[in-house]
């Protein structure tokens, strides 16, 4: 019998692309880096699944392109802002993520931005290796923020929201702020107040954007986002790069607006070398790297593949996308 033919835009771990060889006849971008537009919508011709990543994006083109032989899309990620959900649903295409088996490593990303904004580490690797280590100042060189009996607001309190505020809770943080569309039943794990925007930018030391990325959010953190915190605070993003606008930080985080920012995800990605954001020693930036753990990745894997898998076969599947 032959096997189901799938397109691949980004090969995952071993764990989930040899579950995939197995089951399918694989169409593969194999090279170390994102795939392109045109290579997307002529790799999926006639194909009966697709496996992709933010941000290869799986459109009404791609879909038309893939034909009607398409069943199964299958999202190594649990955002979910490259697929039109819609149009797959319309078309009876099924459609799996990976939420859940990120969480830990995603929230684990955004306590190592925290700390590594708050005790300033962009400056103090910098000056192990640049001459500036042996100032005194008062025995105030390098000192930072505590996070010691602070308010901590949370945009977006869903599972990684969550996650990062049980992670703090050891710290001793005296308040966590949430917003977001609705209250959550389960704020009361860690005593967060349910509270509007503006409320949690005004009174929180640390602000945290967890929130997923909707057609409404985009640049929600902007130039009078940043004026209506305090000049102390710390802002930090692992979620989703558009949800900021970078000239807007970068002024906020050299006028002094703001004290600093950490930010694992841009836009775009990779963000150029040339992005003002590298030359402030109060922003620190990594990768995209939320998920990055062997653990998180090799399960995100599996769990894709699964699901690709379970919707070529026209079954249940262990991760469907919320209807
Ligand atoms: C996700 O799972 O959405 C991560 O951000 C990786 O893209």
């Amino acid at each position: 019998m032959s096997k189901p033919l799938v397109y691949v835009s980004r090969v995952p771990p071993p764990a989930g692309m040899k579950m995939i060889e197995e089951f399918c006849t694989v169409r593969a971008m194999r090279e170390d880096r994102f795939v392109t537009r045109q290579e997307m919508l002529e790799g999926v011709v006639g194909v009966e699944g697709i496996l992709c990543h933010p941000p290869d994006k799986v459109d009404k083109d791609v879909l038309d392109a893939a034909g009607p032989t398409l069943k199964s899309v299958s999202t190594m990620s649990v955002g979910l802002e490259h697929i039109d959900l819609v149009e797959c649903k319309t078309r009876g295409i099924s459609v799996g993520y990976t939420p859940g088996v990120l969480t830990d490593a995603t929230a684990e990303t955004t306590l190592a931005l925290l700390l590594a904004t708050s005790r300033r580490l962009k400056e103090a690797f910098s000056a192990v290796v640049d001459g500036g280590w042996g100032s005194w100042e008062d025995g105030l060189y390098l000192c930072g923020k505590t996070l010691f009996e602070s308010t901590v607001g949370i945009v977006g309190l869903g599972r990684i929201g969550l996650a990062v505020a049980k992670r703090l809770q050891p710290f001793g943080v005296k308040k966590f702020l949430y917003s977001g569309n609705t209250k959550k039943e389960y704020d009361a794990e860690v005593q967060a107040e349910f509270v509007s925007l503006d409320r949690l930018l005004q009174e929180s030391d640390f602000v945290v954007a967890c929130c997923s990325m909707n057609k409404d959010n985009a640049g929600l953190f902007n130039k009078t986002a940043f004026r209506k915190m305090k000049k102390s605070a710390i802002f930090i993003n692992t979620s989703r790069g558009v949800l900021v606008n970078q000239e807007d930080l970068y002024d906020a985080l050299k006028s002094g607006t703001i004290l600093a920012a950490g930010l694992d995800v841009t836009s775009p990605e990779p963000l150029p070398r040339d992005n003002p954001l590298h030359s402030l020693k109060n922003c620190v930036i990594t990768p995209h790297i939320g998920s990055a753990t062997m653990y998180a990745r090799n399960a995100m894997a599996e769990l894709a593949a699964r699901n690709l898998i379970a919707g070529l076969k026209g079954n249940e599947l262990p991760s469907p996308v919320p209807s």
